[in-house]
């Protein structure tokens, strides 16, 4: 049995558990992307090839969800080389304007090339003829080249989830050239915003020999064959709007949202942070502009708290544990001076809960803090607004975010200028409940109407009803213009 479309990415949409047995049982981990192509990959006959997030679980592909579940296996090292290594410490921190420094190491590029290559050839091996495969994110940038090396026919689609630097960083990587060609293996491109798009299409111009016009790449064919036009443009991701508006309109999920606020003492006013714990999320920088919001007398405890979820996140990266290191001694100290008995001023929760608990945060919360240094889009903004049924609430919101293209109701701040950051925060502490409707109307409507599933049909139709690669007889080449965003 083949399949009509694939999707490649480096999880699965279920969570492995390996008993002491050494049997295997799986629980659905419903993220975004799942629940976005949840009914696409049903009507389609879709299989999801994935890692199922342990190192060494090899076994058959199976049936689950409606769809044709397909693990691939992982060794200990190359989980260390390709996923924590190349992945997470040399291609996270170049797309992420270098916060914490990339690390080039040889051997983890070639575990990454070799995954990789396991990875096309999972998908090539489900993919029906003439089929659509899509390819997700940073971990597997090499798939579409690889994969349409084995199978031509297919329709290869690759989604950017996170942001695509500059050239003058992405050109540190050793193999920058490689990992372009990688990715040109795609007819179809996709990105967060028009800048990540217009970064990329700039790399190709330097790094290759290619010839572009606007955000297409012409790539000629071997001897005499005809070429491939391959498009660059952005499909700004969303969520599942609709469940977070849903959840937050649950009896159940609006009693828990009271309870909160009645375990934190009913403050006045309770702001809120929910990331994982990366250094790409500004999670120190906020914590600093809260402490000296309190350490200058603007904002008292238990007038004020604030609640910061930090999701455990690649615990095995040295950086992030750096993090964890420093975000929970900044934690320690502001409690330490600004706590009273019985009130905390930071509640750090080191957890990740279930979406009904988020959605009864989200509620309980005046004031949602998403301060990222750099982020790709940010759902978490996207699900607070979601979950604001009642239209208050005030979401505080990085510019460094590809959520700020589209949040204009936002209030917008620079989370380097901690002085703004500072006046950001006591402006939303202090906005009046008809400038938060204003506001929050405006945020609904967007998150509302630009949900999961409408990027991922955008994506695929612009992917399945685009003419066959070959470039002769083609239309208007120009046809792929991004979408318009604010610039930064
Ligand atoms: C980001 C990436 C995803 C990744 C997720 C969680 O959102 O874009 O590809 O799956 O972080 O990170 P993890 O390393 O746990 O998969």
């Amino acid at each position: 049995m083949t399949y009509a479309l694939v999707v490649v990415a480096n999880r699965l949409p279920v969570d492995v558990t390996v008993e002491e047995d050494g049997s295997t049982s799986w629980s659905r981990s419903p993220g975004g992307l799942v629940s976005a192509l949840e009914p696409v990959m049903q009507a389609a006959d879709g299989a999801w090839v994935g890692w199922a997030g342990k190192p060494d679980v090899d076994v058959e592909p199976f049936d689950g969800d409606g769809m044709r579940l397909v693990p691939v296996a992982l060794s200990e090292d190359e989980v260390r080389d390709y996923y924590e290594g190349f992945s997470n410490d040399t291609l996270w921190p170049l797309c992420h304007d270098v916060i914490s420094p990339p690390e080039f190491h040889r051997r983890w590029w070639d575990a990454y090339r070799k995954v990789n290559r396991r990875f096309a050839e999972a998908a090539a091996a489900q993919a029906a003829e003439g089929g659509t495969v899509w390819v997700q994110d940073y971990q597997l940038q090499l798939v579409p080249a690889m994969l349409r090396e084995i199978r031509p026919d297919l329709r290869i689609g690759y989604f950017h989830h996170i942001p695509f630097p500059p050239l003058e960083i992405f050109a540190q990587l050793p193999w920058r050239r490689q990992v372009v060609e990688g990715l040109l293996g795609a007819d179809l491109i996709g990105f967060q915003r028009a800048g990540d798009a217009a970064n990329f299409v700039r790399v190709v111009r330097r790094l290759t020999d290619l010839t572009t016009k606007g955000q297409v790449v012409h790539c000629p064919g071997a001897e005499g064959a005809p070429g491939r036009e391959v498009r660059a443009a952005a499909f700004p991701i969303s969520i599942d709007s609709a469940r977070f508006d849903a959840l937050a309109r649950r009896d159940d999920v609006r009693a828990r949202a009271r309870e909160i606020r009645r375990d934190l003492g009913d403050p006045r006013v309770l702001l809120l942070g929910v990331d994982r714990l990366d250094y790409t999320k500004g999670i120190r920088h906020r914590i600093k502009a809260y402490g000296e919001l309190l350490e200058e007398g603007r904002l008292d405890v238990p007038d004020a708290a604030l609640v910061q979820v930090a999701s455990p996140s690649r615990e095995n990266v040295e950086a992030y544990q750096q993090l964890r290191e420093e975000v929970e001694l900044l934690v320690g100290r502001i409690n330490g001076e600004h706590g009273q008995i019985g009130s905390a001023a930071i509640y750090y929760l080191h957890h990740s809960y279930p979406p009904e608990e988020m959605a009864a945060l989200y509620l309980a919360a005046d004031v949602m803090l998403v301060t990222s240094l750099r982020d790709g889009m940010n759902l978490v903004a996207k699900e607070f607004v979601a979950t604001c049924t009642d239209e208050r609430g005030v979401l505080v919101l990085s510019e460094f975010t590809g959520a700020a293209d589209e949040l204009g109701g936002a209030i917008m701040v620079n989370p380097h200028d901690i002085d703004g950051m500072k006046d950001a925060i006591e402006r939303a502490v202090h906005m009046d409940a008809p400038e938060q409707r204003r506001r929050m109307r405006k945020l609904r409507r967007r998150v509302l109407h630009d949900d999961v599933a409408r990027w991922s049909e955008r994506f695929l139709s612009f992917l399945m009803d685009d003419p066959p690669h070959a470039l002769a007889g083609r239309g208007d080449p120009g046809l792929s213009e991004p979408m318009t965003g604010r610039a930064l």
